[in-house]
């Protein structure tokens, strides 16, 4: 018992068992640690946005005091999501989004811009001349709906670079993979997969009717032992970063919870990452890994010093009463 408001926080996750996923949850978590009196219920839908509406009912159930969602499609979750809102409880929308403005705030990086600089990126590296396949991320999820149509106005400006065909990976790689080796056609000089999961399905099929040297491949996420490794093995040519933004929403969160003031768009910055600076994103991943070692460590030794503060003030207090 204290001053100290207690809230209880739903995450409700599309799906949570893939690598990009599961750092966000430790970005989340990790934040929440250094906050006291905040409960996390979290929900894992697994790629099935039926479950999702279960999921947000049952969360809605157990009088959450705000809810994050990355819906995993945007139009069977909007109706459930504007419920929520609509009932007074803050919606913060993180990654995937609904087709409604009806939430509180939205964390994450611009979709549209991340397919533009895929396009501008592949297009000067093909010389402005070339074929490309575009594999796709779930269908009527907003980030492929966004990716696609950001990479589409980005190409049309080269006249001779043309996406020559398209398929949906629907986020995964054997899904990908499968696909690409669908495809009848054995002309292609690049490949843009909307991430980097299905990069590598995508270059798994190549593998497989020896195309994969001459055919450049880029993807989204540019996790550190993902798309990054990727591109240091020189798998990929290229991924375009995704940051996940597991911090910054349970910022937005806590923020508005405590009813200070908050940006309704919380866009992320992205940057394309590929031979010239891996090395260097690398080097300052681990430096700020290191830093957040150094800061945790610093937590659990106030923790500890206050702890026996607290236990030297019992003492007191028991020697002054009695
Ligand atoms: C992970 C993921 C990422 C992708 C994002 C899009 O589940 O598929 O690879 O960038 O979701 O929502």
């Amino acid at each position: 018992p204290g001053s100290r408001e207690e809230y209880v926080i739903g995450f409700s996750q599309c799906v949570g068992s893939d690598q990009w996923r599961k750092t966000m949850l430790d970005e989340v978590k990790r934040e929440l640690s250094f906050e006291s009196g905040i409960t996390l219920y979290y929900e894992d839908a697994d790629n099935d946005s039926r479950r999702q509406i279960e999921q947000v009912k049952s969360l809605l159930a157990r009088k959450i005091d705000l809810l994050i969602i990355s819906p995993n499609e945007a139009n069977p979750l909007t109706p459930v999501v504007e419920e929520v809102f609509k009932k007074g409880i803050p919606v913060v929308v993180i990654d995937r989004k609904t087709n409604s403005n009806l939430y509180t705030a939205y964390v994450g990086a611009d979709n549209y811009e991340i397919g533009k600089m895929a396009g501008e990126y592949l297009a000067n590296r093909l010389n402005r001349t070339g074929k490309i396949w575009e594999v796709m991320g779930l269908p009527g999820s907003s980030p492929a709906i966004e990716r696609q149509r950001g990479f589409y106005d980005a190409i049309k400006k080269f006249p001779n670079v043309k996406i020559t065909e398209q398929v949906y990976g629907n986020w995964l790689l054997d899904k990908a993979e499968k696909e690409v080796l669908n495809i009848k056609s054995k002309d292609v000089d690049a490949i843009f997969a909307h991430n980097d999961q299905m990069a590598l399905g995508a270059y798994n099929a190549l593998k497989s009717n020896k195309l994969e040297k001459s055919v450049k491949i880029i993807g989204v996420d540019a996790l550190p032992n993902g798309g990054q490794k990727f591109v240091g093995d020189g798998i990929i040519s290229a991924s375009m970063l995704y940051p996940t933004g597991g911090k910054e929403a349970i910022r937005t969160s806590l923020a508005i919870l405590k009813k200070e003031s908050f940006e309704k768009e919380n866009i992320l910055k992205s940057v394309v990452i590929d031979a010239t600076n891996v090395q260097l994103m690398k080097m300052q991943i681990e430096k700020m890994d290191n830093q957040q070692e150094d800061i945790e460590r610093q937590q659990n030794m106030l923790s500890e010093q206050n702890k026996i503060y607290k236990d030297q003030q019992f003492i007191l207090n028991v020697l002054i009463i009695s």
